[in-house]
């Protein structure tokens, strides 16, 4: 297969065509070249996610085969899609997706030497064409508002085969007397207004009506702070 991956034109967008919650909440994380340069690297997520980033990847990766078809709805700092792309080797496909044209950027820079990987611009709360083995959704859904998440949630299981299930790992409300609970709190208050929801709501509950095609499961991390939640189709 032939690397695409800069070939594909990105939109001509002005930042007021990106979603609002987007440009109001997170430019200085996605939309500022300067601080997207620190942000993506492995070291920045693995302190970002208090040391847990290498093993929820690594929950993605085992969930993963050789061969794979995958579909990942927004872009991660770090190494996360290149071992996703390494994950599926030369005979699978990672579609990887990002509503913001830098994002968009920086993936294909850093999947340029890997041909089964593709990056293009799309907005995940879109349904797309396609049918994937898996799909990938990591930390994307505390970063948008609730009716987002909904939409996203269900864009995503749309796009899996017969046999194909949505991987989504993100926040989850931790344990009572998690030292960090109330540090995190604050974090959510101060910059991360959307997360705070995934706390109180369970993915499988946003998911409504369209939960009940798939089996779903649900693994937490790090004294709950984390959780890996599996739909599978039924
Ligand atoms: C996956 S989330 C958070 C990942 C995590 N904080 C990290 O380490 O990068 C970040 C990405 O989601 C993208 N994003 C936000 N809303 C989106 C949407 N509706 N469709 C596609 N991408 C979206 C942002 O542009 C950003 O690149």
């Amino acid at each position: 297969m032939a690397n695409i991956v800069s070939n594909i034109p990105l939109p001509d967008m002005s930042l007021e065509l990106l979603p609002a919650y987007l440009r109001d909440v997170y430019t200085w994380a996605y939309l500022t070249p300067g601080t997207a340069w620190f942000f993506d690297r492995q070291i920045v997520v693995q302190a970002i996610l208090w040391g847990n980033a290498q093993r929820l990847m690594g929950d993605v990766l085992a969930a993963l085969q050789p061969g794979d078809r995958v579909f990942q709805p927004a872009a991660v700092y770090g190494d996360f899609s290149r071992q996703v792309a390494q994950r599926v080797g030369p005979q699978g496909r990672l579609e990887v997706r990002d509503v913001a044209p830098l994002q968009v950027c920086l993936t294909r820079r850093k999947l340029a030497d890997l041909p089964q990987a593709n990056v293009a611009w799309a907005d995940a709360s879109i349904p797309q064409d396609g049918e994937f083995d898996a799909v990938t959704c990591f930390f994307l859904l505390h970063e948008v508002p609730d009716q987002v998440k909904v939409q996203v949630i269900h864009a995503m299981l749309g796009l899996v085969g017969p046999t194909g299930k949505v991987i989504f790992v993100d926040y989850h409300r931790p344990h009572r007397w998690h030292p960090l609970k109330p540090v995190m709190k604050r974090i959510f208050e101060r910059l991360e207004p959307f997360a705070a929801s995934l706390w109180a709501h369970e993915i499988q509950t946003l998911a409504g009506a369209a939960a009940d095609g798939f089996q779903w499961r649900k693994n937490t991390r790090f004294r709950g702070l984390y959780q890996i939640v599996t739909a599978e189709r039924k």
